[in-house]
């Protein structure tokens, strides 16, 4: 059971936006990218993230083509007005090469996606409804127009986009009010300071961290991915998981290990607390997303919400991402920091 004192506090996503727990909920790794999963575990984990105060759920199409949709399904269902549910369309898989990514932005595959994940969901409106990826071939006012039109028709309420520049987030929010940037933001990944993170807090729109726990390795698990992780980890192929950068990057969290020590914290929850903190110095509204699917994870994780570093802990923090070994990403090109 958890007391009053246990939930995390409500926030505003943005001007326009649903009202929302500090921390929300990435439900990805239960159906894709992250190995095998305890199902009814990661089931328990939904329900005792509500019972936290966590009312943003995390989801996209492409994670496991459908099926995480399909997964949270009974649980969306069954507390619809208590949730904020997101999902995202715009990665396109290729069933023949699990590892490639296309994107497409244009209106009829949007619209074709809207209709696949309502039904998957089983809803009838998604709360907040994200552009994934940018496809540079379709102009971001196209395609923000045709979501826009979701909006009109009532099958989505709010709007969010993926890993776009602060530019591209301008000319998005000058065709329809963007509620929530969601863009990899921890204190290994800071790219999104650059352009992203000054414009949303220009435009009152929301930032939703997501990989705040840098994948996991911001906790500390990790030092050797190929022995630590199971063969269909998508974490294998990573850079920042792999071969020397491991073991350098490992080295780059004594710091993070030293405030969590002295302050009887673990080192994710001193990773959380750098990212809302940070977000908060840059006056946005903010609700990181960390990734869970074990109950005892998502206490701790919520906890976290409760520890204001001090200027001199985020001074120690300040210097580890520019010394990261690997890009996030194999292939950095689908990212916003690509473009910029
Ligand atoms: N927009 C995008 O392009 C994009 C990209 C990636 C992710 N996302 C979203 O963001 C969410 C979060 O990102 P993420 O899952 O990639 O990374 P993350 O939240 O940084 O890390 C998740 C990993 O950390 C582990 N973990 C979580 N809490 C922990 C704790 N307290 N102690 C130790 N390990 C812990 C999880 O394992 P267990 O599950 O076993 O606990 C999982 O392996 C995703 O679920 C997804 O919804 C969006």
């Amino acid at each position: 059971m958890s007391t009053d004192k246990d939930r995390i506090e409500q926030v505003a996503l943005g001007a326009e936006g649903p009202e929302a727990g500090v921390q929300g909920l990435g439900c990805m790794g239960m159906s894709f990218a992250y190995g095998p999963t305890d199902e009814s575990e990661a089931r328990a984990t939904l329900e005792r993230a509500l019972e936290l105060g966590v009312t943003l759920y995390d989801t996209a199409d492409m994670y496991g083509s459908g099926e995480n949709e399909k997964f949270i399904a009974p649980f969306i269902r069954a507390h619809r007005e208590q949730v904020v549910l997101a999902t995202k369309f715009g990665i396109v898989l290729d069933p023949e090469n699990p590892s490639h990514r296309g994107i497409r932005n244009d209106r009829a595959y949007l619209r074709d996606c809207v209709e696949g994940s309502l039904r998957r969901l089983g809803v009838d409106v998604i709360d907040l409804y994200y552009m994934h990826r940018r496809d540079v071939n379709v102009p971001i006012e196209e395609t923000v127009g045709a979501m826009a039109e979701l909006v009109q028709e009532g099958k989505v309420k709010h709007l969010g986009l993926s890993e776009v520049t602060g530019e591209e987030l301008r000319a998005a929010h000058a065709v329809h009010p963007i509620t929530a940037l969601q863009s990899e933001w921890s204190i290994f990944s800071r790219d999104v300071e650059r352009t992203a993170v000054p414009a949303a807090a220009e435009l009152g729109t929301a930032f939703v961290p997501y990989s705040p726990l840098g994948r996991g390795f911001l906790t500390g698990s990790f030092t050797n991915a190929t022995s630590e992780l199971t063969a269909d980890d998508f974490r294998r192929t990573m850079p920042r998981f792999t071969g020397d950068n491991a073991a350098a990057n490992t080295a780059l969290l004594e710091p993070v290990r030293s405030i969590a020590d002295a302050r009887g914290a673990t080192l994710g929850q001193i990773a959380l607390a750098w990212v809302q903190q940070r977000a908060q110095m840059h006056g946005l509204p903010v609700v990181p997303i960390p990734g869970t699917r074990k109950r005892s994870r998502v206490e701790e994780n919520t906890a976290a919400t409760r520890i204001t570093l001090t200027d001199e802990e985020l001074a120690l923090l300040e210097p580890i991402a520019d010394k990261v070994a690997g890009a996030r990403y194999p292939d950095m090109s689908l990212s916003s920091a690509s473009r910029e």
